[in-house]
């Protein structure tokens, strides 16, 4: 695991998209894991500019999203759909056929989550997986569970999600209880993964993530095995392992 720390969101966004360029300029037929929620907002603005500015093309690139909310149609603004057209497909050189997303609105939720896992599989898996964090340690969807979650299937969501979600919607009421998600299995299968973490409500999270037990009541413990992940973390959501004076984090920020 490799901690990168930066002093601003701005600056967590930069370094991740430096990442992500480098990834599609050495490979441009790369399988990328592609994350919602606000945390890579500035990421996608940043490859968007990379590509305006001659430096990207995502002709070759497929991508697999994380998650959808069950129920929300492709055209509802608050589906994951809509997000990922409006911040970052539509701006960019990617065809519809280039990109996929969990249907919400599948009659055939168990069809359509196997369906999801072979298309990844088809498509050779994933070679770099953007992730967020949720507040209680989710990734994905996957919610803090007696079980870590195998492939891409229905989660019934928390209620802390729904409420750390609702800022995205008109009102609480109308956050949806269920969402399909990739499993923790199909995450873990991507041979790189990047972790982004922003602010100071993701501390604990962070905290309890990469230094606590590997336990399925705080999902993202599991990204401590496996072989190839950068952690990018602003002060923010450093400032718990900060004040732990922990040494995973480069020593500027420790001594
Ligand atoms: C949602 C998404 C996750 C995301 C998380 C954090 O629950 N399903 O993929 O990582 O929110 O969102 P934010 O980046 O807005 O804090």
């Amino acid at each position: 695991m490799r901690i990168v720390l930066s002093d601003t969101y701005r600056d967590m966004s930069r370094r991740a998209a430096y990442i992500v360029a480098s990834q599609i300029i050495l490979n441009p037929r790369s399988v990328l894991g592609l994350a919602t929620g606000d945390t890579p907002l500035g990421l996608y603005r940043m490859l968007i500019s990379m590509y305006w500015a001659g430096d990207l093309d995502f002709s070759g690139i497929t991508t697999f999203n994380l998650d959808e909310y069950h129920g929300l149609s492709e055209e509802s603004p608050y589906s994951y759909h809509f997000y990922m057209k409006q911040n970052f497909f539509q701006h960019i050189n990617m065809k519809e056929e280039q990109w996929h997303i969990p249907r919400g609105t599948t009659e055939n939720v168990e069809e359509e989550c196997r369906l999801y896992d072979r298309a990844i599989e088809n498509a050779g898996g994933i070679d770099l997986q953007i992730l967020g964090l949720g507040v209680d340690g989710h990734i994905g969807f996957n919610e803090p569970d007696e079980k870590f979650e195998g492939g891409t299937h229905l989660v019934e969501l928390q209620e802390s999600t729904i409420r750390a979600n609702a800022r995205f919607f008109p009102s609480l009421e109308e956050v949806p209880r269920f969402a399909l998600s990739m499993g923790i299995k199909t995450i873990m299968k991507a041979k790189k993964i990047l972790l982004l973490a922003s602010g100071a409500s993701k501390a604990g999270a962070i905290y309890e993530a990469l230094r606590g037990e590997v336990i399925p009541e705080l999902p993202a413990s599991i990204l401590q095995l496996h072989p190839d992940v950068t952690c990018i973390l602003d002060k923010g959501a450093a400032s718990r392992m900060e004040a732990a004076g922990d040494d995973l984090l480069p020593k500027k920020y420790t001594s």
